[in-house]
């Protein structure tokens, strides 16, 4: 048996940063991941352009059970530290929109970065390596039994993330662990992530309609942005954020026209045009011909009565809709839910009843907004493990 300080299980986001952070203070770490390709939701993360880290962080963007939690780490460890190795590395980035700053050098930039982090920090490497089992030692510490050989640590930290894209390696073992050692977990579920509609409740002719500019709410929450029809349900950025909050069974509510106020809209358009063709200023037109099948004839706007054009207004600003699910973890950017905050101490993101055992990044029961949020929380809690390991 080998003995360490520390071993880390996950070389992801928040694995990387943790031992970076506790390699260069001098702890003896040990990184193990079961993939032999390094930090892959890096590389296709924000299209491959890496979406690192947003100039807006901040408590709110983040659902959890206890919403101050993440307040410590995010503290500790801001967007604008993040930002300073970037710049550190030479590397340069730009802002997208809404405060999300993506890396001119693409995911690749960034995985190079955090990798000489680490080799600042000599850490072991061992990839391709799966855990078989871990104990806690009777002497203190943990042994950890790999594939490979079996280590005997002081701190045992768990990045193994959440359960979205299995197909590139994600596992429910952070989850497991945690049971071992008698910790709560919050359910999980697919979060940003398209929603999927019933054909009768959305209308399959409109995939491939994009609305630049929508408001998309659910339980008090509400995101403008663009969305998306595909042939299954509702995609695009705004749809991906409501997907945190849409629990089954409840309506989202879309205004397809923010800040339009129809009625002065319709008094400046031309009185003999199709109501289509006045609507398809402000929508696609094929969105357009398909919302208005379901009402009748089209005629000439001036056919129609005040009122009938009033409750189109509401609709289009009130439209709701019942997602009969998700497309689940195979498409989802993100898991809701995991080890559960209460048991970890948020200024180390060690577990209170298991000294030396740390959760960092996407198992913990916290989730970003789309935008960078989900890297900061990575880079945060897994820079703050590695002060205190
Ligand atoms: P992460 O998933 O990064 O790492 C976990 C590591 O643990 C992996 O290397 C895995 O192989 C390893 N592992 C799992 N099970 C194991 C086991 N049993 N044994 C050993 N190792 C094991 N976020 C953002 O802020 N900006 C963005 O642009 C994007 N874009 C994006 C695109 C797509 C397609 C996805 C799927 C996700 C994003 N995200 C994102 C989310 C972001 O990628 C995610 O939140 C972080 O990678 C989480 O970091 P972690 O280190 O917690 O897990």
């Amino acid at each position: 048996m080998f003995e360490t300080d520390v071993v880390i299980i996950g070389a992801g986001a928040a694995g990387l940063m943790c031992a970076a952070t506790a390699g260069q203070r001098g702890r003896r770490v040990v990184l193990v991941d079961h993939s032999t390709k390094l930090a892959e939701k890096i590389r296709i993360s924000g299209g491959g352009r890496c979406n690192f880290t947003n100039l807006n962080i901040h408590p709110d963007c983040y659902i959890s059970n206890n919403p101050h939690f993440v307040k410590s780490a995010l503290k500790q460890y801001t967007q604008h530290d993040f930002i300073g190795m970037v710049y550190q590395h030479g590397l340069t980035f730009h802002e997208k929109t809404l405060g999300q700053l993506f890396c001119d050098q693409n995911s690749d930039g960034i995985i190079q970065m955090l990798k000489d982090e680490v080799a600042k920090g000599e850490v072991t490497w061992r990839m391709g390596t799966s855990i078989t089992s871990v104990v806690a030692a009777e002497a203190g510490g943990f042994i950890v039994e790999t594939s490979q050989e079996t280590w005997h640590c002081q701190s045992l930290v768990i990045a193994t993330g959440g359960l979205s894209i299995p197909q590139i390696g994600a596992t429910a073992f952070g989850y497991e662990i945690a049971k071992q050692f008698g910790l709560n977990i919050v359910p999980q579920s697919a979060a940003l992530v398209p929603l999927t509609f019933q054909p009768e409740d959305l209308w399959p002719e409109l995939a491939g309609v994009a609305i630049e500019k929508a408001v998309v709410s659910c339980q008090n929450q509400q995101f403008r942005e663009a969305i998306l029809f595909t042939h299954k349900g509702v995609s695009g950025p705004a749809i991906l954020q409501i997907s945190s909050y849409w629990q089954p069974g409840e309506l989202i509510e879309i205004d397809l026209i923010p800040d339009l106020d129809l009625q002065d809209f319709f008094a400046n358009a031309s009185r003999d045009a199709l109501l289509s063709t006045v609507l398809s200023d402000v929508l696609p037109k094929r969105f357009v011909q398909v919302w208005l099948q379901t009402k009748g004839e089209v005629k000439p706007l001036k056919q129609y009565s005040t009122k009938v054009l009033q409750e189109l207004e509401q609709q289009l600003h009130h439209w709701q809709v019942k997602p009969s699910g998700t497309v689940g973890y195979k498409k989802a950017e993100v898991t809701r839910g995991g080890v559960d905050t209460d048991e970890l101490l948020s200024k180390t993101m060690m577990a209170r009843k298991v000294p030396g055992l740390y959760f960092i990044g996407e198992v913990v029961d916290v989730t970003g907004w789309l935008g960078g949020y989900n890297f900061q929380w990575a880079w945060s809690s897994g820079y703050v493990a590695g002060l205190n390991i």
